[in-house]
């Protein structure tokens, strides 16, 4: 992107797989993915899944993505959906599905129960695939107190749209008071600076692809993508940008003024840094960061495996409103302790190899 400066080096928010004897991550692993979590926001976990797993969750999801009567997500952004951009859905409470979702809540408890009891509701278990053409999503937050997981099930590149984070953003107890007491003013700030440049990385992106004819861009969706009124956070709808209608991101004459007189401030607090996991790695972040999922600029999809438990009690419509839950999950309610105890396929306690401490 032209005008904002993503870092592509994750090193530090990196940490390999230790496995303790029993087949859960190490406590000196638990401990360093808990810092990065409580420092940074988020921590990405290499070689959490060995290659055949990572398979098999790809094939898992590829399977379900070609039926044709599969429930659809309602998350962002719902124009990309409708457009064969992006396939976000919900995955359904099968055994397979919660026995993949177990492996990972098994394997990782040490770290996930340090947020999340296991009382806590698991509110989400998906699929999110971009394809080339996908919008850039605007840097935003998920609703408060969840703990989310994606799993790379097969490599990503930047190009394909690997999540960026703006490390530091989360919420927390005294998290206002930090950047000279000014951090939601200033996070607000340099929210909006890096939103206005995905406005126009996304303009420019759509306007070569309508140069490039019919073959990049779909009958209607140039229209629907910058000049509807339709809900969609997420799309360079200027309409709604300019009428205030974009809850994540709305025109503002003062604010951009404010980006320009606090852009030395902005700069030396915040920075963004895009993610590219290899095929087994797992992400663990907290829903209150700011974050994105970029566009997918290659003819390759990106898959990923996702699942978000909640870390405190959530309000009913909070939940349907925030989450894309499968009506089955919905129906039959799981939480973290049922994840702890449902039968798995993969996870083996007490086994070698590269899992071993
Ligand atoms: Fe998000």
């Amino acid at each position: 992107m032209k005008t904002l400066d993503i870092s592509n080096d994750t090193t530090e928010f990196e940490v390999s797989a230790q496995f303790s004897s029993n087949g859960q991550i190490s406590e000196s692993c638990t401990r360093e993915i808990c810092r990065l979590v409580d420092t940074a926001g988020f921590a990405v976990v290499n070689d959490l899944l060995d290659s055949s797993e990572a398979d098999h969750g790809l094939a898992m999801m590829r399977q379900h993505l070609e039926d044709p009567n599969r429930e659809k997500g309602d998350f962002a952004s719902q124009t990309d959906m409708r457009y064969g951009r992006r396939d976000f859905c919900p995955l359904p409470s099968n055994p397979d599905v919660l026995s993949y979702a177990a492996t990972l809540a098994q394997r990782l408890q040490p770290a996930i129960q340090e947020y999340c009891g296991v009382t806590r509701k698991v509110l989400e278990i998906s699929t999110m695939t971009s394809y080339r053409g996908a919008s850039h999503q605007y840097i935003h937050r998920d609703p408060d107190g969840v703990l989310c997981l994606f799993a790379a099930v097969d490599d990503v590149t930047s190009e394909q749209g690997g999540t960026v984070f703006v490390p530091g953003t989360h919420k927390f107890s005294g998290a206002d008071m930090m950047f000279d007491g000014r951090a939601d003013f200033l996070s607000r700030l340099y929210q909006a600076a890096c939103n206005y440049s995905i406005l126009g990385h996304n303009l420019r992106t759509l306007w070569s692809m309508r140069k490039k004819g019919t073959d990049t861009l779909r009958p209607g969706e140039w229209k629907d993508r910058v000049f509807s009124t339709r809900y969609d956070n997420h799309q360079p709808n200027i309409f709604r940008f300019l009428l205030g209608k974009n809850s994540v991101f709305s025109f503002s004459p003062r604010t951009l003024w404010q980006i320009r007189q606090h852009r030395k401030t902005l700069a030396r607090y915040f920075r963004t840094v895009q993610t590219a996991p290899r095929k087994g790695t797992v992400i663990l972040y907290r829903s209150d960061m700011l974050h994105a999922g970029p566009d997918n600029r290659t003819d390759r999809p990106r898959y990923f495996f996702g699942m978000s438990i909640a870390r405190d009690i959530v309000f009913e419509q909070q939940w349907r409103e925030g989450y894309s839950s499968h009506s089955t999950l919905l129906e039959n309610p799981q939480n973290f302790g049922d994840l702890l105890s449902y039968p798995t396929e993969s996870f083996k306690p007490g086994m070698e190899q590269n899992h071993a401490a």
